[in-house]
C-alpha cells in the first residue's frame, strides 16, 4: 500500500495489521484488527508523528522512503510511548539519528525507560508550539486519555487534529477515510475502544472535550493512531465521546450469567422474558461462550446490568471473574445493576455479585433474587416479576 494524502504534504505511512486478535496482552479481542497510524508531515522541518508497532517498522519506513529519504527527518514527534505507537523509533532513529524528538515530559520518561536511547528529547507542555516552515504544530497534553504520557498534537493550518488513541479504532481496513468505510462498522469499533480502554476516565474524557472547545480551534479532520481518519464527519466520534463519558444512557438492559445444571440459565430466560414484557430491550450473554469485549461495549448504552450466577463455594462460579474485574477497573458511568441465582445448601452468589457491583459503582436497582435448587412455574414467574421490576426501575428514571 502507498502513503495516503490526508492533506497537501501531509501523508499516512502506517500500517494495517488485519492478524491481530488480541490487544493489551489478552484483554482486548480485536476481532477486526487494527492498524498503526503514523503521520509524515513534508515541510521546511520533516516531521513525523508516531510511528508503529515494531514488527511493522520495515513497512513504515517503506512508505516513508517512497516520499523521502528517512534520514532527512528533522522531528519526531511522539505523543504517547505505549509500544504500538512508540515501537519503531528505534529502527528510525538508526536512520535519522538527529532527529529531534518531541514528547511530553512523561513521555520522554517512558522512552528512556523503554529504549534507554541517548536521544534529543524536547519535551513540551500544553500551548507548545513547533514551527515546521509553513505549518504550526500545537500541543496539548492529555494525561490518562490513557496513559499519563498522552497528548495531542494540532496542525494549525490545516486544522487538523492528531489525538493518538483518542477517537481510535481497532479496525483494520483496506481504506484509510471514514467516507470509505460502513459507518456501523466504524461506530461499532469506536464504541468497543471507548468501552474497554477509556471508559475509567470518561471524567478527564468530558475535561479534555471542553478544553478543546475553550480553546476555540476549527477540526476539519481528526488522525488518531488506530483506524480510520474523520476527514467527512469528525464530529460525530466528538459527539459520541461526549455521549459515552456521560453515561448518557437508553431503557436497555445486559443480562450476565452462567450456570452448572440449568437452574440459574432458566431464571436468566425468564428475567429476559420479564424485562422484555416491559418493553425494555434486555440482551442475554452467557459467559462462557461470549466474548467479555462486547458485552462491556452493551454497557455504554444500556442502563441495567443484571448477572447471575448459582452458588459455589458460598460465591459466584469462576467464570464470571473476568468480567466482573473487568467492570470494577472500567467502570461503567452511572448504571445500575441487580444479582440473581440458584442456590442449594448455602447461598452466597448473589450477596458476592453485589459487592461486585457495587466495587464497579453501579448502583443497585433493587434486592436480589434467589431460587433453592431448580425453579418451579411460580418460582420461574417470580423470575419474570422480578425481571418487570427492574425494567420499570429503569424506563421512569
Ligand atoms: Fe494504541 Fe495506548 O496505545
Amino acid at each position: 500500500m502507498d502513503p495516503v494524502l490526508l492533506k497537501d504534504g501531509i501523508y499516512w505511512v502506517g500500517a494495517v495489521d488485519w492478524d491481530m486478535r488480541y490487544f493489551h496482552g489478552p484483554t482486548f479481542g480485536t476481532h477486526r484488527g487494527t492498524t498503526y497510524n503514523s503521520y509524515l508531515i513534508v515541510d521546511e522541518k520533516i516531521t513525523l508523528v508516531d510511528t508503529v508497532y515494531p514488527p511493522f517498522a520495515g513497512e513504515m519506513l517503506e512508505r516513508i522512503r517512497k516520499i523521502i529519504d528517512p534520514s532527512r527527518i528533522d522531528y519526531i514527534v511522539i505523543n504517547h510511548v505505549e509500544i504500538d505507537h512508540s515501537g519503531a523509533l528505534p529502527e528510525l532513529m538508526k536512520l535519522a539519528p538527529g532527529a529531534k524528538i518531541y514528547c511530553s515530559a512523561r513521555g520522554k520518561a517512558g522512552l528512556l525507560k523503554h529504549f534507554y536511547g541517548e536521544w534529543d528529547y524536547r519535551v513540551v507542555k500544553t500551548g507548545g508550539e513547533l514551527s515546521l516552515g509553513k505549518r504550526t504544530l500545537s500541543f496539548i497534553e492529555a494525561p490518562m486519555l490513557h496513559w499519563p504520557d498522552s497528548m495531542f498534537t494540532y496542525v494549525k493550518e490545516e486544522a487538523l487534529l492528531m489525538p493518538n488513541d483518542a477517537f481510535g479504532q481497532h479496525l483494520a481496513s483496506a481504506f484509510r477515510f471514514d467516507d470509505q468505510v460502513e459507518n456501523k462498522i466504524i461506530m461499532e469499533e469506536a464504541a468497543r475502544y471507548y468501552a474497554n480502554i477509556l471508559y475509567p476516565f470518561s471524567g478527564l474524557v468530558l475535561k479534555k472535550l471542553e478544553e478543546v472547545k475553550a480553546l476555540n480551534i476549527p477540526i476539519s479532520m481528526i488522525a488518531p493512531s488506530h483506524g480510520v481518519i474523520w476527514r467527512e464527519n469528525p464530529g460525530q466520534i466528538i459527539e459520541s465521546y461526549r455521549r459515552w463519558a456521560s453515561g448518557e444512557w437508553l431503557p436497555k438492559a445486559v443480562v450476565v450469567y452462567d450456570t452448572m445444571w440449568g437452574s440459574t440459565a432458566a431464571m436468566a430466560r425468564a428475567i429476559v422474558e420479564g424485562i422484555a414484557s416491559e418493553n425494555v430491550d434486555a440482551r442475554l450473554f452467557k459467559i462462557s461462550v461470549r466474548d467479555i469485549n462486547s458485552i462491556l461495549t452493551e454497557l455504554l448504552e444500556a442502563r441495567l446490568l443484571v448477572v447471575g450466577s448459582p452458588t459455589i463455594n458460598r460465591s459466584y462460579l469462576s467464570v464470571l471473574s473476568p468480567f466482573l474485574d473487568d467492570l470494577a477497573g472500567l467502570k461503567p458511568v452511572n448504571r445500575l445493576g441487580a444479582a440473581f441465582g440458584s442456590y442449594g445448601w448455602s447461598r452466597g452468589a448473589v450477596k458476592a455479585i453485589e459487592a461486585k457491583l457495587e466495587a464497579a459503582g453501579l448502583t443497585l436497582a433493587g434486592e436480589g433474587l434467589e431460587i433453592l435448587w431448580v425453579p418451579d412455574a411460580g418460582e420461574l414467574e417470580s423470575c419474570r416479576e422480578w425481571g418487570r421490576a427492574l425494567a420499570r426501575t429503569v424506563k421512569t428514571e
